[in-house]
């Protein structure tokens, strides 16, 4: 393919026609910070944090869907370009907890000298249910002292997965995911206007009453946790949740030909959650239900649990279908 040259922060580079202005920073090696982007999914451009300026446009410009251009001259790190990317994740941080972003978006923050808390003191949460009862045009009026947040109880409906929506940034990636680029299910979308926008399936039913099957790719896909699986949600909540003590072995799915590969997240000998690589030819990440949430024979289940782990992982499974 023809080649595009361009300069990013004044070195020069040339990358194929058709390549994003992210993909020529990356080669250029100047990473960006992104949320809403993955190599897996068509970029929607919702986060905004990983604006770049380009000379002579007139708004700052998303770099992860933005096409280079001949002879374009990239900014990654002007002043325009921190200041904004410091008040998007400060307006992020401050209306959604981020406790589970990963450590790479963390520097970032930390990078621009993100304060979250010079928004006020964050609203209480929404009672369960608030949020989805919300319609289109019916604002609620702001609380003068108070950073409006999208806080609210989590959304514990069965044994498999958890859908925490305090700690949705509304970057579209699940829909995406359930919908074209992946799953073609289409169980879920965006609800409602503005502040009021939230992840919903259609007419706010359960989970379980869904067109959902469970495939799990939302959760493959969700950059802040919000989407979670029980068992790692139960984990965590019980302060259990350890990385630094898990492996985490790639395989093959034993349930049919067609080869996907599994990387298995143990801790203490028990399968804590299942994912699959963004680079096999097969998955491209995602799988089925089978292959993500169907790994309980491979470990004895049977008998009194005696280990911390097997005891949440036990009131789990015994708890579930818990109302929010
Ligand atoms: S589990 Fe699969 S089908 Fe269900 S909402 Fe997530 S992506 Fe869609
Ligand atoms: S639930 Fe996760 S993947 Fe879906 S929009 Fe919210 S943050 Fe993005
Ligand atoms: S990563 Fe580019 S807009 Fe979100």
């Amino acid at each position: 393919m023809k080649k595009v040259h361009l300069t990013v922060d004044g070195a020069a580079i040339s990358v194929p026609g058709g390549a994003s202005i992210l993909q020529a920073c990356r080669a250029a090696g100047k990473p960006q910070p992104t949320l809403c982007y993955l190599e897996t999914l068509t970029p929607v451009n919702t986060c905004r944090v990983c604006l770049v300026q380009v000379t002579g446009s007139r708004t700052l410009v998303p770099s992860c869907s933005r096409i280079v251009e001949e002879g374009m001259e990239v900014a990654t790190d002007s002043e325009p370009v921190r200041h904004t990317r410091k008040v998007v994740f400060e307006f992020l941080a401050s209306s959604v907890d981020l406790s589970l972003v990963d450590a790479e978006t963390r520097e970032w923050m930390d990078f621009y000298d993100v304060d979250p808390t010079r928004y006020g003191p964050a609203a209480p949460a929404a009672p369960a249910g608030a949020r989805d009862a919300r319609q289109a045009g019916h604002h609620q009026v702001p609380q003068p002292g108070w950073a409006e947040t999208v806080a609210q109880p989590a959304k514990i409906q069965d044994e498999l997965f958890v859908r925490d929506y305090g700690k949705c940034i509304l970057c579209y990636k699940c829909v995406e995911a359930c919908g074209p680029d992946a799953q073609n299910t289409f169980a879920i979308q965006v609800a409602g206007r503005g502040f009021d926008a939230r992840i919903s399936t259609e007419f706010d039913v359960d989970l379980t009453s869904s067109a959902c099957v469970y495939c799990g790719n939302c959760i493959g896909v969700c950059p802040t946790g919000a989407l979670i699986f029980r068992s790692e949600y139960e984990l965590r909540n019980a302060g259990l949740w350890d990385e630094e003590a898990q492996t985490v072995t790639r395989t093959v799915c034993s349930y049919c030909g067609v080869g996907c590969n599994l990387e298995l997240w143990v801790q203490d000998n028990r399968i804590v959650k299942v994912t699959s690589p963004m680079d096999h030819a097969v998955t491209a990440g995602h799988l089925c239900i089978k292959g993500r949430f169907g790994y309980q024979y491979v470990q004895e289940l049977g008998g009194p649990a005696t280990t911390p782990i097997d005891m949440v992982l036990a009131a789990g499974r015994e708890g579930g279908f818990v109302e929010p």
